[in-house]
């Protein structure tokens, strides 16, 4: 009778865990039954999915002269099967004639068969390919694992659609676009990287042309804000100095004779001793669109020197670490000159929920065409996914975890004693006592009816 009641207890908690928190039901329940129904039927959907190949004729010969039946045909052999926190993984060796197209292309009948939420797929190394199925749709809501990897300038930013963590990292892909219809959930994913750039040793620099909204309650941890266009311009040419200064100091610091190593010769700021490493910056830009419009003779003028102290930070900034996060709702041509040249040397491309394809085409035209539809697809209703890409073709769906404007702000908060001068940024630095005003109330109070 007691164990009637554990069981049914059980089936109640796991039915109404599934409902609520698939996450918390994945861990116990989920993942046991996946690993049986897969282990179980492993062989049988293979074969059903045309991923098996008839036996080798060595074995054909073999059973013909021993008298023995037909050996049948041969699906993929497991290297590895390891359940995760949000699905299982599995490693698979090719059977000579496979490929690795054949797996992909064959990933949506394996997760019918297999009854999971997803199943990608990717080659590992000639003749290996790795399944990464996931039991629930873990971008609904966000979970980012407790342990990641942590790497100088290597921001844990939002979860993929495989369940892996996607990283932002800044010495592989230096510079960064953003793209996304208003309400996407562009700022949120700033937010993120801000928050996980907070711990690390960086200068944070922002321009945020929204009066600063976004990134003004974050000043604590910022070394510059501008929140309007004519301090942009000033902050971004102080930084193009500041950029200069850095290549003297590397070259000053690369003294080449024949004795120093070539490994040791520095090229970069990554190369220099510690002790002379000047701190990387990123430079975060929201509402991009605002520093390229004009309308005066004046403005333009601006607007073209705000262009070229960008190209120039993206053409030359990386060995000066230097690093640009640009995040906009368009960012074409109709912009103005300068602006498709400064969009190409953003490597890193985001698109969030966009209203057109040819705001797609402004990500991933250039890069990754079967990507601009993922992106036109994002519904409305789930802001904050988005589609990321990089040059190599490749891209992927993800989610950021949504920050609030309050825990972003305590983050930065926390990591306050971080921020460093960057002596050519002084007159940008934001003045913190100064930052909670008594902003006056824009309508006018109600007349007391007493
Ligand atoms: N990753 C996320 N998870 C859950 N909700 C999100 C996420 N990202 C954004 N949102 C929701 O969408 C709203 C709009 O997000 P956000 O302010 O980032 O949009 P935006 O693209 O910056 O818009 P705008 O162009 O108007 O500045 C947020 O207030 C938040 O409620
Ligand atoms: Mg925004």
């Amino acid at each position: 009778m007691t164990g009637l009641l554990v069981s049914l207890l059980l089936v109640v908690v796991a039915v109404i865990l599934r409902w609520r928190r698939p996450a918390w039901y994945w861990m116990p329940f989920g993942v046991t039954f996946a690993a049986l129904r897969v282990a179980i039927r492993y062989a049988s959907v293979m074969d059903a999915c045309g991923l098996t190949v008839p036996p080798a004729r060595w074995r054909l010969s073999l059973a013909r002269m021993a008298n023995r039946p037909v050996p049948e045909s041969q699906a993929p052999r497991i290297l590895r099967f390891r359940p995760t926190r949000t699905g299982l993984l599995l490693r698979l060796k090719l059977r000579p004639g496979q490929d690795a197209f054949d797996v992909t292309s064959a990933t949506d009948r394996l997760r019918h068969s297999f009854g999971m939420y997803g199943v990608t797929s990717r080659e590992v190394r000639s003749g290996v390919v790795e399944l990464r199925m996931t039991g629930y749709d873990v971008l609904q809501r966000v979970q980012m694992p407790a342990e990641t990897d942590r790497e100088p300038m290597r921001i844990p930013v939002a979860l993929r659609e495989d369940g892996s963590v996607h990283y932002r990292d800044y010495r592989t892909v230096p510079h960064g676009l953003t793209l996304g219809a208003t309400e996407s959930g562009k700022s949120v994913y700033q937010r993120n990287l801000i928050a996980g750039l907070a711990a690390h040793d960086v200068a944070l620099v922002g321009i945020d042309c929204k009066q600063g909204v976004e990134l003004f309650p974050l000043a604590r941890r910022f070394s510059a804000l501008a929140d309007n266009p004519d301090t942009a311009l000033e902050l971004l040419e102080a930084l193009v100095q500041h950029m200069e200064d850095v290549y003297q100091l590397i070259r000053s610091a690369q003294r080449i004779t024949v004795d120093v190593p070539d490994a040791d010769i520095a090229a970069d700021i990554w190369d220099l001793p510690a002790d002379l490493r000047p701190t990387p910056v990123v430079v975060l830009v929201d509402e991009v669109a605002e520093l390229a419009l004009f309308a005066t003779k004046d403005e333009e003028k601006r607007r073209d020197r705000i262009v070229t102290a960008l190209v120039r930070l993206a053409q030359l900034g990386r060995a000066a670490g230097i690093y640009l996060e640009i995040c906009g709702q368009r960012f074409g041509s109709e912009l103005g000159k300068g602006i498709t040249m400064l969009r190409a040397q953003l490597t890193g491309r985001t698109a969030h929920r966009v209203n057109d394809e040819s705001s797609a085409n402004m990500a991933f035209g250039d890069i990754a065409p079967d990507a601009v539809l993922a992106a036109i697809q994002i519904p409305t209703d789930v802001p904050g996914i988005a589609v990321s890409g990089d040059s190599t073709g490749g891209w992927t769906r993800i989610r950021a975890p949504h920050t609030s404007l309050r825990q972003a702000v305590n983050i930065c908060n926390r990591h306050a004693d971080r921020t460093p001068d960057v002596p050519a940024l002084a007159a940008f630095r934001p003045a913190v006592a100064s930052l909670a005003p008594a902003a006056a109330p824009l309508t006018k109070a109600a007349p007391s009816t007493a």
